[in-house]
C-alpha cells in the first residue's frame, strides 16, 4: 500500500465547544494540527442543522487547512458561499448528484478541490467510477447527521477499494474517514489506506484535545509504519 500522503489526523468542528471555539482552534495548532473539518448540514439531508461560511472564516484565520463537508441537499448551490469564506476543499455527498463526475470538475473550477463522499448505506462503486475528478474521497463511519456515533468497521472494504484503485492509477487523492474515529479505531482506518482521518468528540470531548490529537496521530502513523 503507497500511503502517498502523509497522514492527517482532521479535527471535526462539529464536536467543539461553540463557547471557546477560538480557544480550542489555539490548542489542537499547539498540538502540530494543521487541518479541521467543518460540517455543513442543511436539516435536510441530515436531520441537523450545523454550521455556515463564517465557521470556515473563522478556521481559516486561524491559520488552518480546511475541508467543507456539505451534509446538504444542493451542494453545488451553497459552494460558492464556502469558496468565498475560503475553503481549500469542499465535500458534496454523491447520493445528491445527478453526475458525481460532473459535479467535481464545477467544484474545481471554482478554484478549490474536489471531495466526493458515500454515506455508509451507499456503494463505493459511484466513487471509484469518478475518482479521476476527486481530491478527497470521504468514506463515512457513521450515519451522517451527529457526532459522538459509534464507528462502523464494516466501511473498510470501501477504503480498500479505494486505496488499491489510487494506489494502481497513482491518482493524488485524499482517502478520509469520517466517524466515530478515536484511539483504538484509528490504526484499523489507516491499515485499510485511509490517509486523512476526521476525529471530532475523539479530540475535543477529550479532557485534553492537545494530548488526544498527538495520541490519533502517532496510533494511525504506527499503523502505516508496521
Ligand atoms: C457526522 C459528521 C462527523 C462527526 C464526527 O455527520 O460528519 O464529522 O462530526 O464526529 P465524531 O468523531 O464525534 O463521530
Amino acid at each position: 500500500m503507497i500511503v502517498a500522503k502523509t497522514l492527517a489526523v482532521v479535527p471535526s468542528l462539529l464536536a467543539g465547544d461553540l463557547a471557546r471555539l477560538g480557544e480550542q482552534l489555539e490548542v489542537v495548532k499547539s498540538a502540530g494540527c494543521h487541518w479541521i473539518s467543518v460540517d455543513v448540514m442543511d436539516g435536510h439531508f441530515v436531520p441537523n442543522l450545523s454550521f455556515g461560511p463564517d465557521f470556515v472564516r473563522l478556521a481559516k484565520k486561524k491559520g488552518f487547512y480546511v475541508d467543507t463537508h456539505l451534509m446538504v441537499t444542493n451542494p453545488l448551490q451553497v459552494a460558492p458561499w464556502f469558496v468565498e469564506a475560503g475553503t481549500d476543499i469542499l465535500t458534496a455527498h454523491i447520493e445528491v448528484l445527478e453526475n458525481p463526475a460532473e459535479a467535481m470538475k464545477q467544484i474545481r473550477k471554482m478554484g478549490v478541490k474536489s471531495g466526493l463522499a458515500v454515506k455508509p448505506k451507499t456503494n463505493v462503486e459511484g466513487l471509484l467510477g469518478a475518482i479521476e475528478n476527486v481530491d478527497l474521497a470521504l468514506v463515512m463511519t457513521v450515519e451522517p447527521g451527529f457526532g459522538g456515533q459509534k464507528f462502523m468497521a464494516d466501511q473498510m472494504p470501501k477504503v480498500e477499494a479505494l486505496r488499491r484503485k489510487i494506489d494502481a492509477e497513482r491518482l493524488d487523492c485524499w482517502i478520509q474517514v469520517d466517524g466515530g474515529v478515536n484511539a483504538s479505531n484509528i490504526a484499523t482506518c489507516a491499515a485499510a489506506g485511509a490517509d486523512s482521518l476526521v476525529a471530532g468528540s475523539a479530540v475535543f470531548a477529550a479532557k485534553d484535545p492537545a494530548a488526544a490529537f498527538r495520541e490519533l496521530e502517532k496510533n494511525a502513523r504506527a499503523a502505516v509504519q508496521s
